[in-house]
């Protein structure tokens, strides 16, 4: 996710390109950068690290009234003043921002090559600018030019252009990615999100996928892709800054569980061909698989529950020797390792402490490394022999939710990938991967249920203890739910294995015992529902998770997750878990964005 801003008008363009992105930084921020341009120069100015670092570099009295800006979180390319936008042709006549991920850009990279153009960054984003030029060089119509170069592209974008050719003009294009659209006496605008224009004007217009905007200083004109004529209708913006950074919704942790469909969706884009997994990273490797003889999976927090998940897919798709060890521990747990070990590393920051110095220790002994990470460039994702990101985009809650939903589906694809380069052929791969390609909707489907959720969150509201429990691929599940619930609602929860309650914990059930239990997984849900029994026959009162043909009738509270491979159920329990915590904290009154004692990344051992 990355901010764009751009104006042009009667007035000087800096302080809204600013103003607009400093509005946007939630939306990311490893660098940043301008593009100015009057009838003589077209002058970009750009630079790896946060906005002050760009101001630092501009005078206060550029006086431009047409501009665009961009803040980045990077995608392709690490942070560094190369890869920040705008990207620029060489004969710097036309400047682009972009938002998105251009999934082909290999292939018009190697095209634009092979025509003699010269790149400068490690990004996507720059075959677009690249585009543009060979297109304005075969026709100088910057409209007609605009739409050939984004017929070319696949994936996502909102786009902005400026060109020294039409100084007073930007153009915009938009497809997946958000664009809206404002207008004032003082001029037009465009921006990522609402909140940058807010203090200039609420008459706003979300653009749609597949449009174009010819903004100037007094008017907009919107296009479709075939160059007809669209209206443009404003609408007004009922929201305030602070909440519209949250995308209306009361916290971020609100917002981002909201966002899981489109993280998840952006985390698999172009991770599957056919019934073959697409991880080049990982094909690159010079490992021999073959001699693989144990696995660790590392991580700390909800990055390890992550692990858990994933090593019961490793062993149970690959049956190869596996363990799973928090971060903090593993360096003095005595591991096993050597050039035959392979160490995987689970890390929403990527700069935990305790996940680097265990990466110090696996890379010492000559492992084999990967790491699964949310944050492009940071270190532990410079530190591996391969790095697989998802793209959650940045998660601002100290409470992980699209982060962790984003890490089980990777992982899964990793362990995918790991099962073909062994050589075994994974039973269900069809049906896992149409699954994994549906996520997107399950979750969508599974946030329809935020009501039933809130509505059971109400019986925490005098508990000072709650217990999650589940089998196998449902232990993770209720390890994670345990802790977004103890972590904002302050309530002492537990997770245990369904089956051990009965070897001591289940002493702890009296009446009225809240116990969310987890029960997807067919093949052992006999056994998990007798063990929920054992505590409803000591007054606990059960919330039963499970899948839409469990028979469940003996049960008072019982939600439903949609139809899905039981191999990929924690994505959609893991939303309804955290509905449930984020509603127990607001029984409660806690600060959920964040809770107390808490740091989003934990940079000290
Ligand atoms: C999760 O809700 C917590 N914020 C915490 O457990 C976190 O997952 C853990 O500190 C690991 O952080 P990382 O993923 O950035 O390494």
């Amino acid at each position: 996710m990355c901010g764009i801003t751009g104006f042009t008008g009667s007035q000087p363009a800096l302080p809204f390109l600013l103003q607009g992105l400093s509005r946007l930084e939630y939306r990311g921020y490893d660098s940043a950068g301008i593009t100015l341009v009057n009838g003589k120069a077209l002058r970009t100015w750009k630079t790896k690290g946060r906005l002050a670092q760009l101001e630092e570099l501009l005078s206060k009295d550029l006086a431009e009234s047409c501009g665009i800006g961009h803040t980045r979180w990077a995608t392709h390319g690490v942070p560094s003043n190369m890869n920040a936008h705008p990207h620029m042709n060489e004969e710097e006549t036309i400047s682009v921002v972009h938002n998105g991920i251009v999934e082909n850009y290999a292939e018009l990279k190697e095209e634009l090559m092979e025509n003699g153009y010269v790149f400068h960054s490690e990004t996507d984003s720059e075959v677009i600018v690249q585009l543009l030029d060979y297109y304005y060089n075969e026709k100088p119509v910057m409209k007609e030019a605009l739409l050939k170069t984004v017929k070319r592209l696949t994936g996502s974008y909102a786009v902005c252009v400026t060109t020294i050719f039409e100084p007073d003009t930007i153009y915009v294009a938009k497809k997946e990615s958000p664009m809206v659209l404002g207008q004032s006496p003082e001029g037009t605008f465009c921006a990522s999100d609402a909140p940058a224009l807010l203090e200039y004007t609420r008459e706003i217009y979300p653009m749609q996928d597949g449009q174009i905007a010819i903004l100037n200083a007094d008017r907009i004109d919107l296009f479709d892709l075939k160059g007809k004529r669209q209206e443009l209708k404003w609408i007004h913006f009922p929201y305030d800054i602070q909440s519209a950074q949250k995308g209306g919704y009361d916290s971020y942790m609100m917002k981002e569980i909201h966002e899981q469909p489109s993280a998840i969706r952006e985390t698999l884009r172009g991770r599957f061909h056919g019934n073959k997994t697409v991880m080049p990273v990982i094909d690159q490797l010079d490992a021999d698989w073959d001699s693989i003889t144990n696995t660790y999976f590392i991580a700390c927090g909800t990055a390890y529950h992550a692990c858990i998940y994933a090593e019961i897919l490793y062993r149970r798709y690959t049956g190869k020797m596996s363990s799973v060890i928090p971060a903090s521990e593993f360096r003095y747990s005595n591991p096993s390792l050597n050039e035959h070990t392979l160490c995987i590393f689970v890390s929403q920051s990527g700069e935990t402490a305790d996940t680097l110095a265990a990466l110090r220790l696996a890379k010492s002994k000559g492992c084999i490394t990967i790491s699964v990470v949310n944050v492009l460039g940071s270190s532990i994702s410079r530190q591996t022999d391969a790095v697989l990101y998802t793209a959650a985009g940045p998660e601002i809650a100290v409470a992980s939710t699209k982060a962790y939903t984003t890490q089980l589906v990777l992982l899964h694809v990793l362990v995918l990938k790991l099962a073909e380069l062994y050589g075994i052929r994974v039973r269900g791969i069809s049906r896992l991967i149409r699954d994994l390609r549906h996520l997107p909707e399950i979750t969508e489907e599974v946030l329809a249920k935020e009501p039933q959720m809130k509505e059971l969150a109400k019986m925490l509201k005098d508990q000072k203890d709650a217990y999650f429990i589940g089998r196998q691929l449902d232990y993770p599940t209720a390890l994670e739910g345990a802790l977004k619930l103890k972590e904002i609602s302050y309530v002492h929860a537990d997770a245990y294995y369904a089956g051990e309650l009965k070897h001591g914990p289940i002493a702890l059930i009296e009446e009225n015992t809240v116990v969310t239990a987890m029960a997807t997984q067919p093949e052992i849900a006999a056994k998990t529902i007798s063990n929920i029994k054992e505590t409803v026959a000591r007054g606990a009162r059960v919330i039963l998770i499970t899948d839409p043909f469990m028979s469940a009738q003996e049960f008072e509270y019982v939600v439903r997750i949609p139809d899905i491979s039981p191999e990929l159920a924690a994505v959609p329990c893991a939303v309804l878990l955290q509905l449930f915590a984020y509603y127990g904290a607001m029984e409660k009154g806690c600060d959920i964005d964040k809770p107390r004692n808490l740091a989003k990344s934990v940079t000290v051992e």
